[in-house]
């Protein structure tokens, strides 16, 4: 960005600050002590408007070359992928789950909305939808039917392993131990969902969804998700460490990956970080690199196949309609669908500037922290134990080579990038969750319009997230439905600024 629309911009950011702020004389930039700098010195950016989740962080703004790669990867991310060959944007299917990043992140930021139907083409529904063994909740299903992440869509002819008309979310209401009372008193109401999966909507015939369950799981955020990336794995392990001599997440230390990085669940060499079951630890083979393949099913020089079963493929290409509109024969349809060595449908040059903005979207700043409610509020937040698990802040690495000039931040995203079991009722596949930043989220309302949280968007605000804390954090939640009403406001009222 040039350097007077950078001008104009701080104007416009301090204003927005001063307009929107309750404080009587907010203070000027330069005071702003080094909590306001969520992502860092170089991470962050003055701004609460509903653009406040997509900005490029300071270092790539100054940069023109960076600037221009990441403007280049954000449309990646933006625009709908299409089936037809050779235009823009093409390559999408056979299968898919959607056709772009946005269709389910929106804003690049909060939560996507809690909806009562799962309907991919519904912009407010972000869900992903799971299909796994019951015994083995905190596994990724590996099936031989359905890919990981389950496909609900399909190009023509193909058809979609799941027919998104035969899911099912109900939502059902929740009564805790202590009759969804306050201490003082006051009550609250709290959902839970159940999702079901009629066995007619299921492609396969011999699968037996009865010995099956289905869950949905929401959208987290991608803004910061470089900072993320660029914390040492020493600090990581030193962090687990210490949790497990708190007695906390037994064990858990997300999902060790193994060099290669292709299989989450084989021992190795990174501490897993990213994802509700920190199935992913680093941003190179990460949720969003891997997204933009699997979830779109576009092939590239790295990913030269589909994201597909073999059980998918065999059925497909069995298919007479298939056979006749491709005019191909079985085996010309298997070997194409199961194929390691496709023509790649996008260039490694836009996937590398997709990275760059993948990497670089920058957090926005805490907002009112001098305000004397929220000073009351982050007392309350460290008196009640929150965190232990929302550690406020950690120190990038010194040597982060994919974007330098990110390494040595002090950030605050308030995550101990671990898992914790908060024994949920009936949370689905995420029985023991990695703790969710809390940067950010007070914009959520001014951004996507709506305030739903928690993994599968239980809560439908941030008093509700808090309620659903039991198991490991039982001691914490119980710290807050003694406190006075006040005080429950004084807490919130913190969690929104930062
Ligand atoms: C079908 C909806 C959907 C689409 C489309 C989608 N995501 Fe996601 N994304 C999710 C869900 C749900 C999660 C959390 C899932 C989990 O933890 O397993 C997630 C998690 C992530 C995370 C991890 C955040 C963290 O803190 O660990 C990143 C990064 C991400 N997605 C980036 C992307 C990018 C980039 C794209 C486009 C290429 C994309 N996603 C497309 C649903 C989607
Ligand atoms: C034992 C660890 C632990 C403690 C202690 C803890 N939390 Fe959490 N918190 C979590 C985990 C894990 C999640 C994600 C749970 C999920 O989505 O299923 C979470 C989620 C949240 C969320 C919702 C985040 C989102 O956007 O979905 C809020 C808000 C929150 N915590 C606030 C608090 C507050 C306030 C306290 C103290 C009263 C607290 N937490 C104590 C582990 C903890």
């Amino acid at each position: 960005m040039k350097l007077k629309n950078k001008f104009i911009l701080a104007a416009v950011c301090i204003f927005i600050i001063s307009a929107c702020s309750n404080n009587d004389e907010p203070p000027i930039q330069g005071e702003y002590s080094e909590e306001y700098y969520a992502g860092g010195k170089n991470g962050t950016v003055f701004i609460n408007s509903s653009f406040a989740y997509k900005q490029p962080m300071p270092v790539i703004d100054e940069d023109p070359v960076l600037y221009t790669q990441f403007m280049r990867g954000e449309r990646i991310a933006d625009k709908s992928f299409v089936a037809s060959e050779d235009m823009a944007y093409s390559g999408l299917g056979p299968v898919y789950i959607r056709k772009s990043c946005i269709a389910c992140h929106p804003s690049y930021g909060g939560h996507s909305q809690r909806v009562d139907k799962y309907d991919s083409n519904d912009s407010r529904c972000g869900y992903l939808l799971m299909i796994y063994n019951p015994n083995e909740p905190n596994l990724p299903l590996a099936s031989k039917y359905f890919t990981g992440m389950t496909q609900t869509r399909a190009v023509h002819p193909f058809k979609p392993p799941v027919n998104e008309s035969g899911i099912t979310i109900e939502w059902k209401d929740y009564v805790d131990e202590y009759g969804n009372k306050y201490e003082d008193g006051t009550t609250y109401s709290l959902i839970y969902p159940k999702v079901s999966i009629a066995q007619d909507a299921i492609l396969f015939e011999d699968f037996d969804m009865s010995q099956h369950a289905a869950s949905i799981e929401a959208t987290i955020g991608i803004y910061g998700i470089g900072l993320l990336d660029a914390i040492s794995d020493e600090d990581l392990r030193a962090e687990h460490q210490q949790q497990q001599t708190r007695g906390y997440c037994a064990g858990v230390i997300g999902a060790d990956i193994d060099e290669t990085g292709l299989n989450p669940y084989f021992p190795g060499k990174h501490p897993g970080r990213f994802t509700y079951l920190c199935t992913r630890a680093t941003l190179d083979n990460g949720p969003g690199a891997n997204a933009l393949w699997n979830i779109t099913n576009v092939t590239r020089g790295d990913r030269k196949y589909h994201y597909i079963t073999e059980e998918y493929a065999k059925v497909m290409s069995k298919d007479t309609d298939v056979q006749q509109a491709l005019g191909k024969t079985e085996t010309e349809v298997f070997e194409w669908l199961m194929s390691k060595d496709l023509q790649p449908e996008m260039t490694m040059d836009d996937y590398n500037a997709f990275m760059v903005w993948h990497r670089g979207i920058a957090v926005p700043a805490a907002r009112n922290l001098n305000d004397p409610v929220v000073q009351r509020g982050r007392k309350l937040f460290y008196e009640s134990g929150c965190i232990a698990c929302h550690r406020p802040s950690w120190t990038t690495r010194s040597n982060y080579t994919p974007l330098p000039a990110i390494s040595n931040q002090k950030i605050y995203p308030y995550t101990d990038l671990l898992r914790h079991n908060l024994e949920m009722k009936e949370p689905g596949r995420v029985q023991v969750c990695r703790t969710t930043p809390l940067w950010g989220r007070g914009l959520m309302k001014i951004v996507s319009g709506h305030t739903d949280r928690l993994h599968d968007l239980r809560a439908r605000n941030t008093e509700e997230a808090i309620l659903w804390h039991g198991g490991e954090a039982r001691q914490s939640k119980e710290k807050f439905r003694k406190m006075s009403k006040e005080d429950r406001d004084a807490l919130i009222k913190f969690l929104d600024a930062i």
